[in-house]
């Protein structure tokens, strides 16, 4: 088939590089001329484990293009529709400016029959607003709601065998043909045997959020068991393997620490509260905002640790941060719980030296006051305390013996409870994590 995908982030890049793995005629849209000429040239603009290669076969093998020009989507039979929709400055809705920009652009090229494919995270409503300005445009052509629900880290992998395939679909004859062109574009050994959801456009909408905000939910639930867990020195990892061997709870997502951030589920969720009350059911997501609260109160009990071992205060201590991407295999800092705790550690008067294995570049940008370095080894040089933010797997990794070497200070507090604390106290180290005994 040949297949457009509009946006090449996250999203959109890993979406054109694996429809072109699938076989497809793939052409990338863009706006930044200067992403478009890295996919062109097989560079990934982002760290995303697989994408590399994955580009570089498929741009060689001609079947996978990138154009900041949207005439270059005519004669596609799907548009992917993959621009990002971020949280509005300074409010919690979501900012459609580029997802009504993107179809804006592309309907003058919009052919009958073809479909628009909307793959970004949207307010519930908008597809059958979408849906009214295509038809208006082009009446043969159709829109479905074909929504992703990719991991950073891991998105080829989830983009080529998807846990679901949701197809939000309009009525009747169109929505016959849209879900046909849909199955026959995901048609592949890989995907024959998983399940599809079809349904219509609000519902499909409405599941991204919803999956979302019960993800974000869970982390929030494990996370204020921390909080009582660090009142009564309980242990919050056995507290999360214990409930998480029921099956209907299950273990995954219930590692507590600090908490999640990233470009999707911080403004998800309160993108999904602001739509809430503008459809006057207010009440019915409060829950989302103690959510939110639970997972930014996680960052400032880390500052709070990271004072009360350093005797009280912060000024003057050598602090050494371990990550500054949101979750490992990823470079994005997209509301990092790490990046916000050493920020708050350096305005608390630390001296802040911070080293990630794959976000420096980006870290460098967003916190140009404080320093880096390329090793946790380098980094914790004289430190009075480390703090394990991101758990890069290097970091897990890291031996006790050898890391004392270079400190000043014995003290490691661990925000994603991914080290050993026996291991780390033998060695000598005031071990601290959150949700964790003491001792
Ligand atoms: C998420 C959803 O998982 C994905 O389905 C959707 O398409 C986009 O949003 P992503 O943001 O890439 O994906 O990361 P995810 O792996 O879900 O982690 C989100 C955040 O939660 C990270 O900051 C992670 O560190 C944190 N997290 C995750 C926890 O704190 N505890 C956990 O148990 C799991």
């Amino acid at each position: 088939m040949r297949v457009t995908v509009i946006g090449c982030g996250y999203l959109g890049a890993v979406h054109a590089a694996c429809m072109a793995e699938l076989g497809h005629d793939v052409v990338g849209i863009d706006v930044d001329a200067e992403k478009v000429a890295s996919l062109q040239a097989a560079q990934a603009p982002f760290f995303e484990p697989g994408l590399p290669e994955l580009l570089e076969r498929t741009v060689a093998s001609g079947r996978l293009r990138f154009s900041t020009d949207m005439a270059d989507a005519a004669g596609s039979q799907i548009h992917f529709v993959c621009v990002g929709t971020p949280q509005k400055r300074g409010e919690f809705a979501a900012d459609l400016r580029f997802v009504d920009a993107a179809v804006t652009a592309l309907l003058p090229h919009l052919g009958p029959g073809e479909l628009v494919a909307g793959k970004s995270t949207v307010p519930v409503g908008t597809a059958s607003r979408l849906a009214a300005m295509v038809a208006e445009a082009q009446p043969q052509a159709l829109l479905a709601w074909n929504p992703e629900f990719l991991r950073e880290g891991h998105a080829v992998v989830d983009t080529l065998t998807p846990d679901r395939f949701v197809y939000g679909l309009p009525e009747g004859g169109a929505g016959e043909r849209a879900k046909a062109l849909l199955d026959e574009c995901y048609a592949t050994p890989l995907s024959r045997n998983t399940p599809l959801v079809t349904t219509d456009y609000q519902t499909a909408e409405l599941v991204k959020v919803a999956a979302n905000s019960f993800l974000a939910t869970k982390i929030s639930f494990i996370n204020a068991m921390a909080e009582l867990c660090e009142a009564v020195n309980a242990d919050v990892t056995s507290l999360a393997d214990a409930i998480g061997h029921d099956d209907r709870i299950g273990r995954k997502f219930l590692n507590a620490g600090l908490g999640f951030g990233g470009g999707c589920l911080p403004k998800d969720i309160r993108a999904f509260m602001a739509r809430a009350g503008e459809l006057g059911a207010d009440q019915t997501l409060t829950f989302l905002r103690e959510v939110d609260s639970i997972n930014m109160r996680r960052r400032i009990r880390m500052v709070d640790l990271a004072r009360e071992v350093c005797d009280g205060s912060l000024i003057g201590k050598r602090v050494a941060v371990l990550g500054a991407a949101f979750k490992p295999n990823s470079d994005d800092i997209r509301d990092s719980p790490a990046l916000n705790v050493a920020a708050q550690i350096r305005l608390q008067g630390g001296e802040v030296v911070l080293t990630d294995p794959a976000a420096l570049h980006n870290a460098r940008k967003a916190l140009p006051d404080i320093s880096y370095a390329e090793t946790a080894e380098e980094a914790a040089a004289g430190a009075d305390v480390v703090l394990l933010l991101t758990e890069w797997q290097v970091y897990r990794d890291l031996d006790p013996v050898a890391l004392a070497r270079v400190v000043r200070g014995q003290r490691i507090l661990d925000g994603r409870n991914a080290l050993d604390p026996a291991r780390w106290r033998a060695a000598g180290w005031t071990y601290r994590a959150l949700g964790r005994p003491r001792s």
